[in-house]
């Protein structure tokens, strides 16, 4: 039995959180997307669920199944569609997580019918997507309580703490693709939690299952819960 079973340390509070990848559509058949597989934001989810927490989980396409009382599970395939399910349910959360590897860009033009092939070369025009985390950054309120991921390949510290505060988060996790056993697919990661403070906590290589209920542990330290 995890510590959270017993104490029940976030007994109540409303979690959104925003788990796996975002698909771009072109056309009825194909769409852009990445490698991430939702780990570890069901993990988070999970977590939050066996700590007492209500949870809204709001889920890329993904190969993973949870379900509990207190879970509200949307699944949504488009980054427009995930913003808009967001604001729904981000007013009434204490507590948000933005674990999904949103695409940055979508094709300008969903075509309505099957792209033909035509020459031997294949242009796209792709346009920004909104940045969910940044627009409900912008209203977050007193109270509430934010965290972020950092998926980074070079000057990963300084990055993160960038993101911290570009997007208004009360802490980023930043996971590094140099890390071996860390990232997209992997049952493990290995993070680093780094607060608005500047103050980095480290951590090995675990378990995302694990990794979960430590990152739980830092946010209740946060919110001095414990
Ligand atoms: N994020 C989001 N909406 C987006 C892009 C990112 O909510 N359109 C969130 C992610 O869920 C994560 C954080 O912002 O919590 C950082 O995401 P990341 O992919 O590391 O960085 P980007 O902001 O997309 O920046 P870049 O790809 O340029 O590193």
């Amino acid at each position: 039995m995890n510590p959270y079973q017993k104490s029940s340390l976030f007994s109540g509070k409303r979690i959104l959180i925003t788990a796996g990848p975002t698909r771009e559509a072109l056309d009825p058949v194909r769409y852009i997307s990445n490698h991430s597989t939702g780990k570890m934001g069901y993990a988070l989810a999970e977590a939050f669920l066996q700590s007492g927490a209500l949870v809204t989980l709001i889920s890329g396409p993904v190969n993973l199944v949870l379900a509990h009382e207190h879970l509200n599970l949307i699944k949504v395939e488009s980054a427009n569609e995930m913003f808009r399910q967001c604001s729904h349910y981000f007013d009434e959360c204490e507590i948000a997580l933005f674990t999904a590897a949103v695409a940055d860009y979508r094709p300008e033009i969903t075509h309505l019918s099957k792209i033909k092939k035509t020459d031997d070369t294949f242009s796209l025009k792709m346009v920004r997507n909104r940045d969910i985390a940044v627009e409900f950054g912008k209203i977050k309120k007193p109270g509430q309580f934010s965290i972020g991921f950092a998926l980074e390949s070079d000057n990963e510290l300084e990055n993160a703490r960038l993101k911290l505060i570009e997007k208004n988060f009360d802490l980023i996790i930043l996971n590094s693709t140099n890390d071996a056993g860390a990232t997209f697919g992997f049952d493990t990661n290995k993070i680093t939690i780094i607060d608005k403070l500047g103050r980095e906590q480290h951590f090995d290589l675990k378990l995302k299952s694990v990794l979960a209920f430590d990152i739980l542990d830092s946010i209740a330290a946060q919110l001095k819960l414990v």
